[in-house]
């Protein structure tokens, strides 16, 4: 089959990738020049560097004789004359803190292949063309999507939705073997289309093959995504502040007792200072705005989105609360001033995603409370995150997780950590900085090189204070402890 994505993100990427191994002709449209640029590089490291998904670049390459990117309309518009399915991978964001969706990537995409599926065929429109819902839309889209083509007398079209369940940090391999393939459609003709562009997932015993209506199919994203959301919700608005509230409670044990019953499960039972990333704060925020839109009250689902905004500050706010200076007047922790260690700016390991990474407001807050110096490092993410907060006199981008502890100065310039494809990368600067010395630690991505901190810490000439937002190093308090150092444990009462 001839099948074209539009949008290369995380999801156009990753799904064409897929198809053109299941043996499509695949054609990636997207308006990033950048971004098509690193895709069709061919070179796996440029690849990644552009998406961090373990595996893009290998599929990438190994089906490069199926798979082409590009930002050439006219390419696309000769595709057309014979493509039978298009998938439509645009961001769907939220307008500000409104709940709504944000469609106009969505709506802008569409028109302009409204006209273009005008003049397929020398303007007869022959060939039959299914548009594809990849991205997480409202309920009713189905139906938008049908006036831009009917108010553009395209014809000979059906309108299919097929959300997309992968998940980021392991997006090739859940689109290579996903749990489930949900696909909407009104008619028996676009089913069997689709099962032909699904063949692979068809006709496999692993995987769950639904059909369903469209609207079915986009309220079942919404609301898994919601449950998802609720349950990382519950786990540290429920059970890690029940650990936190009540001594003598370790969470991994609590932890034990309620994942042995299966009905409960184990996804999302991890204590965390946040649930970022681009998808479940903005789906709970768009189902909330529909059911309200509709007159219905959407407490549950706004409580959840709550829930996760009120984590990071209770998080953020217990060093003042919890901890007491040293000197003799016992007054509570200051920020002001402090050098701060940053570990972890991706919003969860395995990505260098960093929308909604708890690391941003972290670094809001911190500037907020005028801490003297933030030193940030992730394996992954720096480069993104630099974007954001360009290197300064208070912010500095470090070598590893223990430069960040102060053992080496931070790099001046030039390092985004490795994934940097588009600057040259300059050697490493080292002012042999050894007496830097950070007062507080905070981890807040989950990166597995970060549970080995504890004997780098050991090490350090000071104690700062550890801030331990992913619980990465819950088997060492104790140790930590021990040794003089006092740790405020997501998911757990101040050990000192
Ligand atoms: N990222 C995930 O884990 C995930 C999982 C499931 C579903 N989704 C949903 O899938 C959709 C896409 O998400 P994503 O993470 O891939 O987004 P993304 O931001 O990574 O990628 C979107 C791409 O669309 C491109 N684009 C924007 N306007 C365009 C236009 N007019 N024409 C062509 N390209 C255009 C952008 O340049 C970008 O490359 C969203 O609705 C999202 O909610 C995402």
């Amino acid at each position: 089959m001839k099948i074209l994505y539009i949008g290369s993100g995380f999801v156009g990427a990753c799904s064409a990738a897929v198809s053109a191994d299941s043996g499509h002709e695949t054609l990636v449209y997207d308006i990033d020049q950048r971004k098509i640029d690193l895709l069709s590089s061919g070179d796996r490291d440029t690849i990644q560097s552009c998406l961090y998904e373990e595996g893009l670049g290998d599929l990438l390459i190994r089906n490069r004789e199926r798979i082409k990117f590009t930002t050439d309309y006219a390419l696309v518009e000769e595709f057309l004359n014979t493509a039978e399915a298009v998938f439509m991978c645009l961001p769907t964001p939220e307008i500000g803190e409104t709940g709504e969706s944000n469609l106009s990537y969505y709506f802008s995409a569409a028109e302009k292949l409204a006209e273009s599926l005008l003049k397929r065929n020398k303007n007869k429109q022959t060939q039959y063309i299914v548009i594809i819902n990849k991205s997480t839309v409202p309920i009713d889209m189905i139906n938008k999507t049908a006036e831009i083509m009917d108010k553009s007398q395209v014809k000979n079209y059906g309108v299919v939705s097929n959300p997309e369940f992968l998940v980021e940090g392991k997006a090739v391999q859940d689109s290579l073997h996903p749990d489930r393939v949900v696909v909407g459609a009104w008619t028996e003709k676009d089913f069997a289309i689709m099962r032909q562009v699904y063949n692979r997932f068809y006709n496999s015993a692993n995987v769950k093959y639904l059909e369903v209506n469209p609207k079915e199919a986009a309220a079942g994203k919404l609301l898994a995504n919601f449950t998802l959301f609720n349950k990382l919700a519950i786990c540290f608005d429920v059970i890690g502040r029940t650990c936190e509230t009540f001594s003598d409670l370790k969470f991994e044990n609590l932890r034990q007792i309620l994942t042995s019953d299966p009905r409960i499960g184990t996804w999302g039972m991890y204590d965390s200072l946040y649930a970022g990333g681009s998808c479940f704060i903005k789906d709970a925020r768009s189902l909330s705005h529909q059911l309200q839109t509709a007159g219905q009250n959407a407490v549950m689902v706004n409580e959840t989105y709550l829930a996760n905004k009120r984590q990071l500050e209770l998080f953020m706010s217990r060093a003042e609360k919890e901890v007491l200076r040293p000197a003799q007047d016992k007054s509570n922790f200051s920020w002001t001033g402090k050098k701060v260690a940053l570990l972890g700016l991706a919003f969860k390991q395995a990505t260098n995603d960093i929308r909604n990474s708890p690391a941003i407001d972290i670094v809001r807050i911190l500037q907020e409370k005028q801490v003297g110096e933030i030193r940030c490092f992730d394996p992954a993410a720096m480069f993104w995150f630099k974007t954001i907060f360009p290197e300064n006199e208070q912010m500095k981008y470090c070598e590893s997780e223990v430069d960040c502890l102060g053992s080496v100065s931070p790099l001046t310039k030039g390092d985004e950590g490795g994934y940097s494809p588009t600057t040259p990368q300059p050697p490493f600067i080292k002012g042999g900085n050894s007496d830097c010395i950070v007062d507080v630690v905070i981890i807040a991505t989950d990166w597995p090189q970060f549970r080995n901190l504890t004997t780098s810490l050991l090490n350090l000439k000071n104690k700062p204070l550890i801030m331990d937002g992913r619980r990465m190093l819950s088997g060492d308090y104790e140790k930590l402890k021990e040794n003089g150092f006092v740790v405020i444990p997501v998911g757990g009462q101040v050990v000192k």
